[in-house]
């Protein structure tokens, strides 16, 4: 029996790193999806048939209270809300972890290098578990999603990391000293707190995929701690990915991680422009409908409101209808549209936009000059000026799409309401620019309804 165990360990972990390796494509990444499942099932199975697995009944409770929370969360949770679910997965996570590692520490007192793992193993496990917490209730806007800073922040910080660094490398040079790991363990979650409290919610992103690396890193500790090398691998993996993620993140809204993690330490980020009621130009569906029909090239720039209003589906028969008309329709994706990696890609593949309309920033953001039309769909952030000329905003250096630089502008939203970050568009209250106010959905309809009923037969 004992020899079927790394066989199944290797399954699985090669089910994790095919399943990394094909959701980097949206046309394998079902795949990818279902071959990381398959993983964690031989993983779960063959650590169940271990013989130091000692109590089945108490696995069995936890299984089923888990399964009755995770299964209606799966299901229930709208798409909008999947970034604080997986904030809150990793709070989970790291907290089984860190819980382990405690456990550990009280049965088995470890000495020497597993002490030192068990230590980063509860150190990033506890400080993770509440940094998610912090991160899920900013995205739930539970929290207030604006920095929070105050004088000596970073020193604060700094001085809780480094007392629960030195007690943690304390219990490893005198693992006897039981007293010091409750104090470490509230160091720590302290610490996974004040972490997030400087960072401004339109950082959660790159925040979310770094806790992710933080929980895998954790994972892997543990697996030195319990000597399983699957957990080993696959913390490592998770660790690894979530890392790389952050970095890519970083680099598509031009910040660097001391930036993200330190960048509000010391300064309070608010705009200097103050909010005045400036006129805006309004148009009906019937006039949008007209605009766009008259139109070469319209490039669409889907955001969070899309995903809210879900107006996808509606959006592909307006992208049917005005490329039957003869208009080269194309999608303009930025990298943190909506409210995680990929949410924009995920909407438009679910409604079957074709894949090779559908562009990335860098690709597009050239074409917005020779654009006839920027058609801005229930986003904000990503289409603000701000980024580019005010370095007091919040989002000051992110990379937006050049919706401006189009001949005519229009935007679907409900009202002059802020985006994620909080704060004003002045692409609303350009000339060229004409506000489409209502819901994403019925709007698009609308004007679907215009292009096929009202306008001339196609050209
Ligand atoms: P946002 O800046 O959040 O703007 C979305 C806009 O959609 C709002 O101004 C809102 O205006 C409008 N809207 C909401 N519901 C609507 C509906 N039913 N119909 C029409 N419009 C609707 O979105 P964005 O431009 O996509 O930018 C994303 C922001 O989220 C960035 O700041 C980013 O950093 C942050 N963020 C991103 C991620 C990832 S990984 N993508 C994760 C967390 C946070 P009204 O209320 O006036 O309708």
């Amino acid at each position: 029996m004992e020899s079927i165990f790394p066989a199944l360990y290797i399954l699985a972990a090669a089910g994790f790193i095919l399943a990394i390796k094909w959701m980097n494509s949206p046309l394998t990444a079902r795949r990818g999806v279902f071959v990381g499942e398959i993983g964690m099932l031989l993983a779960v199975v063959g650590t169940l048939l271990r013989h130091e697995v000692v109590n089945y009944e108490w696995i069995l409770i936890a299984f089923f209270i888990g399964t009755a929370i995770g299964v209606p969360i799966a299901y229930l949770m709208p798409m909008t809300a999947v970034p604080q679910r997986t904030a809150f997965s990793h709070a989970c996570g790291a907290l089984a972890a860190a819980l382990i590692g405690t456990a550990e520490y009280f049965r088995h007192t470890p000495h020497g290098f597993a002490m030192g793992a068990l230590v980063v193993e509860t150190l990033l496990g506890f400080l993770t578990f509440t940094a998610s917490l912090m991160a899920c209730g900013k995205l739930q806007e539970i929290l207030p999603t604006r920095p929070i800073t105050y004088k000596g922040q970073n020193f604060v910080n700094l001085g809780i990391f480094g007392l629960a660094a030195v007690i943690g490398a304390a219990l490893v040079a005198s693992p006897e000293s039981t007293w010091l790991f409750p104090i470490f363990a509230i160091l720590s979650l302290v610490f996974g707190v004040l972490l997030i409290v400087p960072i401004g919610g339109a950082d959660m992103p790159t925040v979310i995929a770094l806790l992710n690396s933080y929980a895998g890193l954790s994972a892997s500790a543990m697996g030195f701690v319990l000597d399983n090398k699957l957990l080993i691998v696959a913390g490592a993996l998770d660790g690894s990915s979530g890392f790389i993620l952050a970095v890519i993140m970083c680099r598509a809204m031009n910040r660097s991680f001391s930036n993200v993690l330190f960048g509000a330490f010391g300064t309070i980020q608010t705009s200097t422009k103050k909010t005045v009621e400036r006129p805006v130009r309004s148009a009906s569906p019937e006039e949008a409908a007209e605009i766009l029909d008259a139109a070469r090239t319209v490039l669409v720039i889907p955001g969070y409101g899309m995903a809210v209003a879900q107006a996808q589906h509606k959006l592909r028969e307006m992208f049917d209808v005005l490329s039957r008309r003869g208009v080269d329709v194309r999608f303009a994706i930025h990298p943190v549209a909506g409210r995680m990696p990929g949410h924009m890609n995920v909407l438009l593949a679910e409604a079957d936009v074709p894949y090779d309309k559908l562009f990335e920033m860098d690709e597009i953001n050239s074409e917005f000059p020779r654009a006839d039309v920027a058609l801005v769909i229930g986003a904000n952030d990503v289409v603000n000026p701000a980024a580019k000329t005010d370095k007091n905003s919040p989002i000051a250096g992110m990379p937006i799409l050049n919706a401006h630089e189009a001949r005519t502008v229009m935007v679907i939203k409900r009202s002059m309401n802020p985006g994620f970050a909080g704060i004003d568009n002045d692409l609303y209250y350009m000339e060229k620019t004409l506000m489409l106010f209502g819901d994403a959905k019925s709007f698009v309809s609308n004007i679907v309804k215009e292009l096929n009923t009202a306008l001339a037969p196609a050209r």
